[in-house]
Parts: structure tokens; C-alpha cells; sequence
């Protein structure tokens, strides 16, 4: 059934906030299991609540809902029906696990200590649908004490689960930067003050912010990803634009990032007499996983996957995820779930068009989904 349903998720991929029908869908199966739905949440979000028999506290589930803009290079029965779409980052498999661990928990919902309440959160891929959900009361109501995220992992094998205590994914914050030159004729360079060697310096001395003003051992991210500027081989042109995106895995360092950014852009177009525009957007935050609520998760994982397939990552990423803004209201932990099998030919990483999961995760992340929130629930009585 789980595997139905996942099929007809992916093929029916709706992008950020646009999520209309998969929302609907999901929000009708969980008023099928007789639980407690809140439509239209941060316009398209779901929150559906699962009342134990007995009192106790309140465990969350997430499950972000959003495709991607990629048209599907799978030839399968599955494929994405429409044209330029596709869930290309596994996120139909995170509805599926929670609706699958919502089924599991219904059955047993007499003797649940607690509640389980499931959020199908829209727009993880942008921009952003966390923090609309937090807002809009997604964690009061009751209020929840833990919570509980995943994400299918393309470099990871099926069977396999990782842990991570701390930080496991990055903050992703924007640069977008406006060089304000003089233009004039390419023969001529005195006359003129070009924007496009002071951002080429520029592009440059951002990078000695990582390498000479971070400490090594905390993990930081600049890179300059398009810079546009100029018409033509023989034209100075007036200004240049930049844009490029700021990662770290520790929210103070992230706070320390844009003075310093400020100050070399300051430092090198000062010289030359040019101005500039620094806008520095702040994205999602450092992704921080509580340690005593990962142990937790860990121990549930193991009973369902077997110890041995329940590994501490070796690091975090340097990708983000807006969980983040869960885990900055709420204790509780984002697992990797493995999702690769070379022997089924299914090797590609999220995002790529062919990404496809082997779906036998979905016989095992629903039930370590209901046993970790079950798991929490006894231990809080
Ligand atoms: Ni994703």
C-alpha cells in the first residue's frame, strides 16, 4: 500500500507552496486513520494529530511535501506526469514514512502515552516552509517537546541509517553584491574605475575569509557562484554583479561572516574609488540535532534495522534544510535514511534527474518513524 502510495506522490510532484493537491490528499488519508487535521497550514502544509489514550507528552514527525523544477529522466512506470517536475529529492518518500507511521500508531493509539502529530511541511527546497508552520501554531496545540526529521540520502545504502549528534547541516545564507565603477573605453583604464577587476579581486579575498580568519577546525563555506558584468571586449562597463551563498555549521560563526564580508568588499573597492551594495540574505539556519534525543532515535532505529545498520555519520553537510528552524524551537534530531542499491541500478544522488529510491525503505522508515516516537513517549512518562 505505502509503495502505491509513494508511486502516486511521484508521480504527481507539486513545487513549493503549490502543493494543492498533494496536500489535500494527504490530509484526506489522515482524517481516514480518525485523526485531527489542520488544512491550508502556511497555506499548503498539513498538521494532523494523533490522541493517545493516555495523557503524556507530544512527539512531532516531519515530512516535507515539495518537488523540484526537473524534468524526470527515470523510465519507469512511476515517472513524474508532469512535464518539469519531480520529486527529484525523495521528499514523496517522506510523506509516505509518515503517513505509514501514522498508520502503524492508529492501530495502537489505546495505549499511546501521549501524541504523535505529523507535519507535511511545504516548500523545504524554497523558500522555505518551517518557519511559515512555526508561526502559524504548528507546534502549540498541544505544544510539542520533541520532534523528529528525516531525509532519504542518495550516497547512502538501503538498510542503513545514520545519527548524527550536533550539527549535521549547514547554515545556507546569500551574498548579493552590486560594484558600482566608472565605465569608459578598454584603451583608456585610468580614465575609468572597472568593477570588474575590483570584483575580480573581490572574488579572491573572500576566500582568505575562510582560510585566515575561521578557525580551521569549524567548517565555513563562501563561494562566488555568478558575477556579471560587461557587454562587450572593448568596454569598461559601470558595475558588476555578484551573487554567492555563505555555509557554516555553527550559528555564531554565521553571525561573525558578514562583518567580515563587509569589510574586505569595503577594503578593496575603497583603493579604487568605487562603491558598492551588499545585501546579505540570512537562509536557513546551522541544522542542530539534540544529542540526548539522537541516542534515542538511534536505539529506536536499531530494533527495527539491527544495530549494526545504525551508524554514526562521519559529517555533517555542507547542504541545508529548513528543519532548522524546528530544531531551533524544539528539541529532537534529522536521521539520513539510506536509500542507494547498486544492484538495482539505483545509484543516482538527490536532485539528479534520475535520482529513484529502492523502495524497500518504505517497509522500515514508517516503523522506525512510530517506534522512535513511541520510544520518546515512554521515556517522558
Ligand atoms: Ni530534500
Amino acid at each position: 500500500e505505502l509503495v502505491r502510495l509513494r508511486r502516486h506522490f511521484h508521480e504527481n510532484p507539486e513545487l513549493g507552496f503549490e502543493e494543492f493537491r498533494t496536500s489535500a490528499h494527504i490530509a484526506d488519508l489522515m482524517e481516514g486513520l480518525g485523526l485531527e487535521v489542520r488544512r491550508s497550514v502556511a497555506k499548503t502544509g498539513v498538521v494532523a494529530l494523533l490522541r493517545g489514550g493516555k495523557p503524556g507528552k507530544t512527539v512531532a514527525i516531519r515530512a516535507d511535501i515539495d518537488a523540484l523544477p526537473v524534468q524526470e529522466l527515470n523510465d519507469v512506470p512511476y515517472k513524474s506526469k508532469t512535464p518539469g517536475k519531480m520529486h527529484a529529492c525523495g521528499h514523496d518518500v517522506h510523506i509516505t514514512a509518515a503517513i505509514g507511521a501514522a498508520m502503524l500508531l492508529a492501530q495502537h493509539r489505546e495505549n499511546l502515552a501521549g501524541n504523535v502529530k505529523f507535519l507535511f511541511q511545504p516548500a523545504e527546497e524554497g523558500p522555505g516552509g518551517a518557519e511559515p508552520m512555526i508561526q502559524d501554531g504548528a507546534l502549540e496545540n498541544p505544544k510539542v517537546d520533541a520532534i523528529i526529521g528525516g531525509h532519504v540520502w542518495g550516497s547512502l545504502d538501503s538498510g542503513v541509517v545514520e545519527v548524527l549528534p550536533g550539527p549535521i547541516m549547514a547554515s545556507s545564507d546569500i551574498i548579493r553584491l552590486t560594484i558600482h565603477g566608472k565605465g569608459g573605453h578598454a584603451a583608456q583604464p585610468h580614465t575609468t574605475i572597472d568593477p570588474i577587476v575590483i570584483g575580480s579581486e573581490i572574488v579572491g579575498a573572500l576566500q582568505k575569509i575562510v582560510s585566515r580568519q575561521t578557525d580551521p577546525t569549524e567548517a565555513a563555506v563562501i563561494s562566488i557562484c555568478l558575477f556579471r558584468a560587461g557587454d562587450t571586449f572593448n568596454v569598461i562597463p559601470n558595475s558588476a554583479y555578484l551573487e554567492g551563498t555563505v555555509r557554516t555549521l555553527n550559528n555564531t560563526l554565521r553571525q561573525e561572516i558578514p562583518k567580515k564580508i563587509d569589510s574586505v568588499i569595503r577594503g578593496v573597492t575603497e583603493p579604487y574609488g568605487a562603491t558598492y551594495e551588499l545585501d546579505y540574505y540570512f537562509g536557513y539556519p546551522v541544522t542542530v540535532n539534540d544529542p540526548g534525543i539522537t541516542e534515542s532515535v538511534r536505539q529506536s532505529a536499531a530494533k527495527i534495522l539491527g544495530a549494526e545498520n545504525v551508524r554514526t555519520a562521519a559529517r555533517a553537510s555542507m547542504g541545508a534544510e529548513d528543519f532548522a528552524y524546528f530544531l531551533l524551537a524544539v528539541p529532537g534530531t534529522y536521521i539520513r535514511v539510506g536509500v542507494r542499491n547498486a544492484a538495482k541500478g539505483i545509484t543516482h544522488d538527490m536532485h539528479h534527474p534520475q535520482f529513484d529510491v529502492d523502495e524497500d525503505v518504505l517497509a522500515s522508515l514508517p516503523v522506525i518513524y512510530a517506534q522512535a516516537a513511541l520510544d520518546l513517549l515512554n521515556a517522558s512518562r
